[in-house]
C-alpha cells in the first residue's frame, strides 16, 4: 500500500506539466511587492520573450541629454519572477544620467559606443569612479547612488541588465526638487542655502 502511494506520488512529480519554467507577466493583474501573477501558460507566445522595442536611439532632448529605456517586466513580459531585465542608455554629447539608484537591483552596464565617466558612492561614502571606452564593462552595486557621464565628442551608447525583473529608478535631485517638499524642510535636512534650493525646483518643476 505503502509501496503503491509512493509510486503514485513519484510518477506524478514526473509526469505533472506543473514545473514552473516561467511566470510570464499577466500584464492585465495588478503588480505586487515579487512582480504580476501568471499569465496563463496556453496563452503564453514566444513574443512575450521578446522585446524589440530598444532597436533605435532614444530622444535624448531632455536636460540630461540622455534617456534611459527599459526592458523590464512591463516591457518584457518574460522576465517577471526571473529576477533580471535590460536597459537601454543613450546620451548625446554632453549627457548624463542624474545620480541615481536602483534600490533593489545591481546594474551590469556594457559600453556600446563611446567614452563614459561611471561611477558610483558607497555606503561607506567613497567614490569609484572610472573613465569607461567601447567594450568596457561596470558594475553598479545595489542601492548605491550611481551615474555615468559622457565625455566624448559623439553620443554614446551603454546597455545595461538589472538584477530584478521591475527594478525603480530613484533620482537623487527629483526626489529632493521634483515635488512640493517644502524648502525650509530641504534646507534643514541638506544644508542647501534656500535660493540654490528654489532655483533646483525650478530647474525641475518643484514647488513649496
Ligand atoms: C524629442 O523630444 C523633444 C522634447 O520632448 C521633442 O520636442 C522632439 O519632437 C522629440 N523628437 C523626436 C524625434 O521625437
Amino acid at each position: 500500500m505503502m509501496f503503491l502511494q509512493i509510486l503514485f506520488t513519484l510518477s506524478f512529480l514526473f509526469s505533472s506539466s506543473n514545473a514552473l519554467d516561467f511566470c510570464v507577466a499577466d500584464l492585465n493583474a495588478p503588480q505586487g511587492p515579487v512582480g504580476y501573477s501568471c499569465k496563463k501558460a496556453e496563452a503564453v507566445t514566444v513574443e512575450d520573450f521578446v522585446f524589440s522595442g530598444l532597436r533605435a536611439a532614444g530622444n535624448t532632448s531632455n536636460l540630461k541629454k540622455s534617456v534611459l529605456r527599459p526592458a523590464a517586466s512591463n516591457q518584457l513580459p518574460g522576465v517577471n519572477g526571473l529576477g533580471i531585465s535590460a536597459v537601454r542608455l543613450d546620451f548625446a554629447v554632453g549627457g548624463r544620467t542624474a545620480m541615481h539608484t536602483h534600490p533593489e537591483a545591481t546594474e551590469v552596464v556594457v559600453v556600446i559606443q563611446g567614452t563614459l565617466v561611471g561611477g558610483f558612492i558607497s555606503s561607506a561614502n567613497k567614490v569609484y569612479l572610472k573613465s569607461l571606452k567601447e567594450g568596457d564593462v561596470m558594475v553598479f552595486p545595489q542601492g548605491l547612488m550611481h551615474f555615468q557621464i559622457n565625455i566624448g565628442e559623439s553620443q554614446a551608447l551603454a546597455f545595461g541588465c538589472l538584477s530584478s525583473a521591475s527594478p525603480s529608478v530613484y533620482f537623487m535631485d527629483y526626489a529632493w526638487f521634483a515635488n512640493d517638499l517644502p524648502t525650509h524642510i530641504l534646507q534643514e535636512t541638506t544644508f542647501l542655502d534656500p535660493d540654490q534650493i528654489k532655483k533646483l525646483k525650478g530647474v525641475l518643476g518643484g514647488t513649496g
